[in-house]
């Protein structure tokens, strides 16, 4: 399988819509359903915000096809100085969910944070916050080589409620080794 990493564009709005819409019940759990999302995304790309899709190549070649979306993940909180920190935040679509194909994405995002710029993004640490139960996403975390860093009551205001959180985080001087 081949994995590309790639901005989102105006043209991707109705395939991430599709994508979110018929992944409803695989993301409803942990993180809101927000298929009409990417409109909003695109304006707030910045300095404190980067959105990269994960895209399957050849199913993205495929004309009629589903775009060959697998996910989405925000580099968000984005803060540079002596700081250089970021939180990763990513949801899987269905079909591809589960096949290993975020995995590989979401190491070419890792990847791209910590080069240097103005290739990538310069940065020193992620984090990702994670709600306790989600076994999926710290699978995820851990397969990244993110360390177990400590506990957040009451993080994120997540379906109706402010939800505590696992911290893991991973710094530059750390990857790739400790990435499984
Ligand atoms: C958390 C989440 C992003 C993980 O994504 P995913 O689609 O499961 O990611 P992957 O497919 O890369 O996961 C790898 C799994 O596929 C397996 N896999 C299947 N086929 C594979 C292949 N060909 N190659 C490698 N791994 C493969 C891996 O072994 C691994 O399984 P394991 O976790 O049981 O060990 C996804 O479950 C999700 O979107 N959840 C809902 C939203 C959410 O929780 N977001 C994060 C909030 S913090």
């Amino acid at each position: 399988m081949r994995i590309s990493i790639r901005e989102p564009r105006a043209g991707d709005a109705e395939n991430h819509r599709a994508a979110i819409l018929r992944s409803g019940a695989h993301l409803r759990p942990w993180n809101p359903v927000e298929p009409d999302a990417l409109p909003g995304l695109l304006r707030r790309q910045g300095d404190g915000l980067r959105t990269y899709l994960i895209v399957d190549d050849d199913e993205a070649r495929n004309a009629g096809g589903d775009g060959g979306l697998v996910g989405t993940c925000n580099v968000a909180n984005i803060v540079l100085g002596r700081f250089r920190n970021a939180a990763l935040g990513y949801d899987s679509y269905l079909p591809y969910a589960g096949t290993g194909r975020m995995s590989r994405g979401l190491r070419l995002v890792v990847a791209q944070c910590f080069a240097v710029q103005p290739h990538g993004l310069g940065l020193h640490r992620l984090e990702i916050n994670v709600q306790p139960d989600n076994v999926r996403s710290i699978a995820m975390a851990r397969r990244l080589g993110f360390r177990h860093e400590g506990f957040s009551p009451r993080m994120l205001f997540i379906n109706d409620a402010w939800r505590d959180h696992e911290r893991f985080a991973l710094t530059a001087d750390e990857w790739p080794a400790q990435a499984g």
